[in-house]
Formats: structure tokens, sequence, C-alpha cells
């Protein structure tokens, strides 16, 4: 089992070093990963989400240059990027960069004017794990891209400029969460996001005060956003909702789901609806300092993920099941699923044992060991230096 962490003294490091790369950098910005606690697959159903931020981060560090040209290099990848900033737009770049890229096409296509711009990334949220590496990186580098153009960036209007980077640009079509989690989340807090309006307020989320830890276990099991899965998802509530005539189904009722048959599309809308219903409660239940109600309705969720929604895997499954069997008060798969990372609400004496047995159980089955994570509610995308 690996645990990975990213101290403040190390983000200090991370930036100097990327710096050191610059002639006169105009700054180093950073933006987390995210773990979503509850309220999956809503955001592009109007609905709600609870996320926190974590302590993993991307860092981007920027200098003007005054060729109009922007050009990015990564701590993680061999190539780099260089495109005529006025050149870029859907569809002209793909890969890693489309993500940066994305955000200087969308700041652009929203009136601002961007210097040519030198970029150095650096990653540290674990790839491929379900915990929005993308979001960190369009969110670092839509800070960056800000300061080197003299924007004072509205934190709300930057959530939409990187939602269009991601699905115009970068060509995954998803639905906001990961950006605003990064952009607006608070150290020791959860993030309640109504994506009716865009609204947010933060929601203590403390465990430790309750004697109780949050695992994040990455599986390292595949999953991709751009292709089939998530998309076929969104499809499927999109007609779920308009066979219910409602314009999302944040919209429709427990009771309108009769309307829709006892097929795929029920079971889909079903848990859209339900899940909504356990975001609500879970922050209810936070607010009482129940904890064991959270648990169970991140168990409950996991449950509808995995039977009506169809998005977990084997290896999320054995996560919580195991979990669950030794002493987690609740356990669901977090992101987009089909793989990536699972959480579980564990007694912190029982933290030990929980990820001991997680491990042995991948070790039967002849998995891959999985890595975990701790998961202090972290800040939003800050100025390093
Ligand atoms: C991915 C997407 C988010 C959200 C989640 C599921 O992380 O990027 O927009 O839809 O899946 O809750």
């Amino acid at each position: 089992m690996t645990a990975e962490r990213v101290e403040p003294g190390e983000a200090r490091e991370i930036a100097e070093t990327l710096a050191a790369r610059l002639v006169d950098p105009v700054g180093v910005f950073a933006a987390p990963g995210r773990v979503n606690l509850i309220g999956e697959h809503t955001d592009y159903n109007a609905g709600l989400c609870l996320p926190i931020a974590l302590p993993h981060a991307t860092y981007a560090a920027v200098r003007r240059r005054d060729d109009g040209v922007l050009s990015v290099a990564s701590a993680q990848q061999e190539d780099r990027f260089e495109a005529v900033l006025a050149e870029v737009s859907p569809g002209s770049v793909d890969g890693w960069a489309s993500y940066v890229a994305g955000v200087a096409w969308a700041l652009r296509d929203a009136g601002h004017v961007l210097p040519g711009m030198d970029l150095v990334v650096d990653g540290r949220v674990p790839l491929g794990s379900g915990l929005s590496s993308s979001a960190a990186l369009i969110c670092s580098a839509a800070l960056a891209m800000c300061a080197a153009a003299g924007i004072d960036p509205d934190r709300q209007a930057l959530v939409a400029a990187t939602m269009r980077a991601e699905s115009e640009v970068a060509g995954a079509p998803t639905g906001g969460l990961d950006q605003t989690a990064a952009l607006l989340g608070e150290e020791g807090h959860a993030l309640l996001i109504d994506f009716r309006d865009h609204t947010t307020r933060t929601v203590p989320w403390q465990p430790g005060d309750a004697g109780l830890e949050l695992l994040v276990v990455d599986t390292r099991a595949s999953h991709s956003h751009a292709d089939g899965g998530y998309g076929s998802r969104r499809e499927e509530c999109e007609a779920a909702a308009r066979e219910l005539d409602v314009p999302s189904l944040r919209e429709a009722t427990a009771t309108d789901l009769d309307r829709l048959g006892d097929g795929r599309l029920r079971r889909r809308a079903r848990h859209v609806v339900t899940e909504v219903q356990r975001v609500a409660d879970t922050v209810s239940a936070l607010d009482r300092g129940d904890w064991t109600r959270v648990g169970e309705l991140f168990t409950a969720s996991h449950a509808s993920m995995r039977d009506d929604f169809e998005i977990s895997c084997a290896e999320l499954d054995v996560v919580v099941d195991t979990a669950l069997a030794h002493g987690a008060l609740g356990a669901r798969m977090t992101g987009g699923g089909f793989g990536g990372s699972a959480i579980a609400l564990v007694p912190t004496e029982r933290a030990g044992e929980v990820t001991a047995r997680v491990a042995a159980a991948f070790a039967d089955h002849g998995w891959n060991a999985p890595g975990v994570l701790p998961a202090p509610a972290s800040a939003g995308a800050w100025q390093v230096r």
C-alpha cells in the first residue's frame, strides 16, 4: 500500500523547482484533485454533490512571452505542446495538452485578451484514480493564465470556462463537479454544490473529531470518461428526462419513475433521484453529527451505483464489501466509475486493519496492490508563490 501526501512545505518546494525552469515567472499556482463524498452523476442532472478538495494538487508556473504562442511543458510528459494561441480551437488539440490549451481557448472565447505564455506544470494528483487530475490541471492552468493576463478571476466564471475547456476542447462531457471542487473547496469543509443554479455552501467535514477517518482506496483499475460508459449514462439520463417531460432529472420525483416502465431508463433515473435525496440527507446527518447515518447513506449510494446505474466494477465492490466487513461505517465508489477509487468511513483505530484486509483481498484476487491516500478536506486552488 502506498501513502502519498503533499505537505505545505513540499508544495513550496515543487513551486520553487517549477519557477526555476522559467526566467522571470509571473507566479506558480496550484489546484487540487477532489474526492466526492456523495452525489454521483448528479451534476449533469442539475442535482446535488458533496465533494472535498484533496491535499494533492497540480502546480503550474507561468511567464509571459510576446509572440502570441502558448507553450506547455509537463514534468509528467516528454513532449512539449506549442501552438499559436489564436489558432487553438475545439478539435485542434488532443491528448493531455488539450486540457491546458482548452482553458486558453475558453478564456479567449469569454472575451479575455491573453498574452503568449510559457507554462510548466507538475501534476501530483494520482493519474487515472478517479480523483480529478484533469480538473487539477485545467484549474491550475486557468489561474496561471489569468495572472499572466492580469485578470482578477471571478471563481464562478472560472468554473464555467474550465468546464467548457474540458467538454468542448478535451472532449470529455463531464458535469462541473470536479472544477467546482478544485476552485471553491475549503479546508476542513465539504462543498455542497447545487447544480440547479451552481450555488455552493460549505459544510464542516471533520471526521477526525468524531474518531473517524476517511480512507481513499485507489483500485488502480482503469477507467476513462472520454470513452463510452460516462457519455452513455449521460444520454440515458437525458432520455429519461425527455420521457418524463421535465427539463432535468432534478425535477423528477420518486412517483414519476413509475412512468418509465421497469427497464434500464427507470433504473438510471432512480439512481439520480434517490442520490440527490441522499446528498440532502447526508448534509442533515452531518449537521446533527450523526456519522452512523452518513455511513449508511454512503453504502446505499454504492448499491445504487452498482445495481441501478451500473458503473461499479469488481475491484470497487471488493473495497466496499471488505471495508464494511471490517468495521467501516459506510463505503462507496467515488467519481465517474468503471474503476478509480472508493472511499470508506472508518473508526480511526480500525483504519490499519481495513487497509490490510483490502490489500489482502486484492492479493487473493491476483489484482495489483491498491493505493491508500489520506484525504483531509483541503483548500481549493491557490497561488503558491
Ligand atoms: C466525473 C465527472 C464529474 C461527475 C462525476 C460523477 O468525475 O468529471 O463531472 O459527473 O464523474 O459524479
